[in-house]
């Protein structure tokens, strides 16, 4: 029998049903619920508010071709290049040629992308691209905008519900695949039925003591998805930004001097004032991310120092100011004086590239489920994502989820759902103490041995460490939301420890020293 978190005679069925489940109210979530045909009725399942996901913090922008100097051509062949060879060559293909249809869907929705003077839409550049093709909104609150725009129509509509800060508890499965969702608003778990159910979930981020993800990223879609049968790929590939800001962290929420930054002309120095990018990469500073980002903890290890610096110098206070408003403000609270004083910098994480392999068509190995967004696996981000991808990825690969659920609709048909028994599980939870303890620890071995840099023997201890862990849980009686999530945490911890001691070649962000 499959493990469910809940307890079975805690849950509260009252037949509550919708055609359409999408859990994850960001940008993945928000354009496939826009693209679901409106005679279905849709539950958005949002673990927090409409700004607490990791889409409402992309700053750069979204790359697609826009411009007749571009191809499709040149941003697969970026797109392949950044992913170390690792990708999947028709998923690219769907992301790159199906990037300007949305991109046009999302403006005639209300998104403003920043214009010049005479009404054209700007692009910018950043890590691994040829050219500038990178649209932006806000100057930096790309994806803040988007989001909020998106959230805004999502919620005119007649057809969707959202319910926020409420939970995933788990996936409901029969024979047949996917036929609900357990979820949690805070009160008690209840039962949502449906057989088309979308994971939306985002990412893992909050996995690391520090990270550009939100508070929310703990992997719970991967290991909801996965106790539901489906199957992950890639899990070893983790995206380390090179510049996420190195003071003012609050709560291991580190925040993000956007790629774009450098591709409006910032330099990294080290503290010598050395461009260290100069001669390790054809594209300097812009180099893919896997790159500089290793590029940084060399010179880190080398210098002894905490961080490096990027010199933003060369662009003048009203530019700065005007096109990335937000980074300004942050920096300026700090008392960093941009653009005269450079900013300090280090690699923290930012994304995962691998999660719950999905087909072309955002179908999930289980009838029935889809995955879109950052938790699910396209293969487009191969072992090291192109800056700017994972938003246009959220467009096509969300409306992608749509269409085929409007093409193979799974009809509700009444069924009810029998809880499985769950007196195998007597023994209970830890106090939250322990658990806070264990969450920590988790997090200290992420950080220390499953970074940008590897090491086989450390990974090895971590594995098994994390899975002595995830053990522990295993079969104990769970309650409540924070002994759901150290559960998830472990399962998707463990996955990744896992997956980086199987992988023996060093291969775009996946990098072993020895
Ligand atoms: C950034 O603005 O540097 C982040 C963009 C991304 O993660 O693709």
């Amino acid at each position: 029998m499959r493990r469910y978190l809940f307890t079975n005679d805690k849950v509260r069925d009252e037949g509550e049903t919708y055609d359409v489940v999408i859990v994850g109210g960001g940008l993945a979530g928000l354009y496939c619920a826009l693209n679901i045909d409106p005679k279905h009725s849709v539950a958005i399942i949002s673990k927090g508010g409409i700004d607490s996901g990791s889409s409402w913090l992309a700053q750069g922008g979204i790359a697609a071709v826009t411009q007749e100097t571009d191809s499709f051509e040149a941003h697969i062949q970026d797109t392949l290049m950044a992913g170390a060879g690792h990708c999947d060559k028709k998923a690219v293909e769907v992301l790159v040629r199906e990037g300007p249809e949305v991109i046009n869907d999302v403006i005639r929705l209300g998104v403003q992308f920043d214009k010049d003077e005479d009404g054209n839409i700007i692009v910018t550049r950043e890590g691994g691209h040829c050219c500038r093709r990178i649209l932006h909104c806000g100057g930096d609150a790309t994806g803040r905008v988007m989001t909020k725009t998106l959230g805004e129509v999502a919620s005119g509509r007649e057809n969707i519900s959202v319910f926020f800060n409420t939970f995933l508890v788990d996936i409901l499965t029969d024979k047949n695949g996917a036929i609900g969702v357990v979820v949690n608003d805070g009160d008690e778990d209840r039962v949502i039925y449906s057989r088309n159910i979308v994971i939306a979930t985002g990412s893992i981020g909050q996995l690391y003591k520090f990270s550009t993800n939100p508070k929310g990223t703990t992997g719970d879609g991967i290991a909801a998805c996965m106790r539901a049968g489906a199957v992950c790929k890639d899990m070893e590939f983790v995206q380390f930004h090179p510049t996420a800001l190195a003071v003012g962290v609050e709560d291991g929420k580190m925040f993000l001097i956007s790629e774009a930054v450098r591709g409006e002309g910032a330099v990294l120095r080290n503290k010598s004032g050395e461009a260290f990018m100069y001669n390790k990469h054809s594209l300097r500073d812009l180099a893919p991310r896997d790159i500089v980002t290793r590029e940084i903890l060399k010179n880190m290890m080398k210098t002894g120092d905490d961080c490096v610096y990027l010199d933003v110098s060369d662009m003048d206070e009203e530019f700065f100011a005007k096109r990335f408003p937000t980074i300004f403000e942050k920096c300026r609270s700090l008392g960093i004086n941009v653009p005269k004083d450079s900013i300090p910098v280090h690699p923290t994480e930012h994304y995962l590239m691998g999660g719950v392999r999905t087909d072309l068509h955002a179908r999930t190995t289980v009838s029935g489920l889809y995955a879109c967004g950052e938790v699910a696996c396209t293969g487009v981000q191969g072992a090291n994502r192109l800056a700017s991808n994972s938003t246009l990825e959220c467009l096509v690969f969300g409306r992608r989820a749509a269409l085929k659920i409007n093409g193979d609709f799974r009809k509700n048909d009444g069924y009810k759902f029998e809880m499985p028994r769950s007196e195998e599980f007597d023994d209970v939870c830890p106090p939250d103490s322990e658990i806070d303890d264990d969450i920590a620890y988790m997090k200290s071995l992420m950080t220390e041995y499953v970074g940008a840099i590897r090491h086989t023997s450390s990974l090895e201890y971590t594995h098994r460490e994390l899975d002595r862990i995830y053990d522990k849980y295993r079969k104990r009686r769970l309650e409540n939301i924070k002994e759901y999530t150290v559960f998830n945490a472990a399962v998707a911890s463990t996955v990744i420890a896992e997956s980086a001691c199987k992988r023996k070649e060093s291969i775009g962000s996946h990098y072993i020293v020895d």
